[in-house]
């Protein structure tokens, strides 16, 4: 017996043998592992990434995420206005982990924003979007309308009174287009109002037809990104210093030095998040809002329509325009900004250390506009103070608007005057 057991485990090959047979049998067929030493083990990263560099690894995982998370709630969930919301309350109180798998997914979305700006914000601080990340830049906006779409489809699924007003008023801000407006409008509710209609077709886009540009939009993002290179908290181009194995003297292979780092990075994050869904998973109404523990009733306006957080900061500038379509034109206009970045920038430095004051001062302008407008967003308008500041919501939401716009519009003119330092040969 123990002879035809040994007599097997001579004649079968070791494990790391028979990988190596079916390895190569793929390669000859697949660039399996050239793909994976042209992105990974030999993707030269410069050796300088900082906090600001995790975030695009965590949004990919995010991403993936939501993905998996969202397969199991679809298993369950009812795309229908009859029986959505019983549905969302049957996962979250009959079906076998159905709590956490709703939590999981529901608090992933706000925290997939909250990495993506900060991942843009990152951008803003280094000068990424800048020659030669134009594309890595323009492909990631893609990404992000993308993500507003499916954040939007995605709010109505639950069939929530919030759901429903607030599709409601997003929809409706189509009509405000002279001519085609109102059939705009109708075009994609697929009704005169939101309806059961309007719901099937979000949960199409929202399951498989945004997911999938996404993901082929996060491939571009990387081929992108790794053909021109990755930034740094420098700015300093590493490639233009090759070492006699013509790799970058100042990169590092991303695998290990990187993965590892990334591993850190997401079991701090996954703690956090892990922290909201077990103790905190409506986030005091702002990742779940309270109007949306109530069935969608047509005949009963919530008090307040806002939408999530983070679409706040938009929606606060389209209140402040008295006028409907001027509204929505500077609403699109102040995600579209980001898009011409790159040719805005007139700056002799890529990264904020070696900016002057100008341009850190624009900046700091800038994000505390971004926030106070998302603040503002948040909150009813009404005559009374800001934060007790004697100063009227509206009046603080216009004067952030401009501040907001002054970013862009003005930054040829002060890029090009801020004084900058000069940048040193290698990387610090
Ligand atoms: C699903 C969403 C996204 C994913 C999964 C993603 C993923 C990544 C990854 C893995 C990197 C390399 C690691 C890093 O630099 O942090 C990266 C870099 C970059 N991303 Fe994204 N990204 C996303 C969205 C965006 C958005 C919305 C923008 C901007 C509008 C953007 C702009 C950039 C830029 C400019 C870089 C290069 C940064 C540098 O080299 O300094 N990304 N992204």
């Amino acid at each position: 017996m123990s002879q035809i057991k040994s007599s097997r485990i001579v004649k079968k090959p070791p494990l790391s043998e028979a990988a190596a047979g079916l390895l190569a049998w793929v390669d000859s067929r697949f660039p399996l592992t050239k793909t994976w030493r042209e992105h990974v083990s030999e993707y030269y990263a410069p050796r300088n990434f900082n906090f600001w560099y995790y975030f695009g690894s965590l949004a990919l995982l995010v991403l993936v995420n939501q993905i998996v998370t969202g397969i199991f709630l679809t298993m369950n969930y009812k795309p229908s206005a009859t029986e959505a919301f019983a549905s969302i309350e049957y996962i979250m109180r009959d079906v076998s982990w159905g709590w956490l798998i709703r939590y999981m997914h529901s608090t992933g979305a706000s925290a997939f924003f909250v990495v993506i700006y900060l991942h843009m914000f990152r951008g803003l601080l280094y000068g990424s979007y800048r020659k030669p990340r134009e594309l890595v830049w323009l492909v990631g906006m893609g990404i992000y309308l993308c993500l507003m779409a499916e954040a939007f489809m995605g709010y109505l699924l639950p069939w929530g009174n919030m759901s429903f007003w607030g599709a409601q008023v997003i929809i409706s801000l189509f009509g405000a287009v002279p001519v085609v407006g109102e059939g705009l409008a109708q075009w994609i509710r697929g009704d005169y109002v939101v309806s059961d209609v309007t719901l099937n077709r979000f949960f199409a886009l929202h399951v498989i037809g945004l997911p999938l540009a996404l993901l082929g939009l996060v491939v571009l993002h990387l081929l992108a990104l790794h053909e021109v290179g990755s930034n740094n908290p420098d700015g300093i181009d590493i490639k233009k210093k090759l070492g006699a194995d013509g790799h970058p003297i100042e990169g590092v292979p991303f695998h290990p030095y990187y993965t590892v780092k990334d591993i850190v990075g997401a079991v701090v994050f996954l703690m956090l998040v892990a922290a909201v869904i077990f103790f905190e998973p409506t986030f005091g109404g702002l990742f779940l809002e309270h109007a949306n523990f109530t069935p969608a009733d047509p005949l009963l306006t919530p008090p307040e329509i806002a939408p999530v957080w983070y679409f706040t900061p938009f929606y606060a500038i389209l209140r402040a325009v008295p006028n409907k379509l001027f509204g929505v034109i500077l609403m699109g206009l102040a995600v579209m900004s980001f898009f011409f970045l790159p040719w805005l920038d007139r700056g002799k430095v890529l990264s904020i250390r070696y900016r002057g004051w100008i341009y850190k001062s624009a900046l700091a302008v800038f994000v505390l506009s971004f926030l106070g407008l998302g603040y503002l967003g948040t909150q009813p308008v009404t005559t009374d103070s800001v934060l007790g500041l004697p100063i009227a919501p509206l009046m603080a939401a216009r004067i952030l608007a401009v501040l907001y716009f002054g970013f862009f519009l003005l930054m040829p003119i002060y890029t090009r005057l801020d004084p900058s330092k000069p940048v040193p040969e290698s990387l610090t």
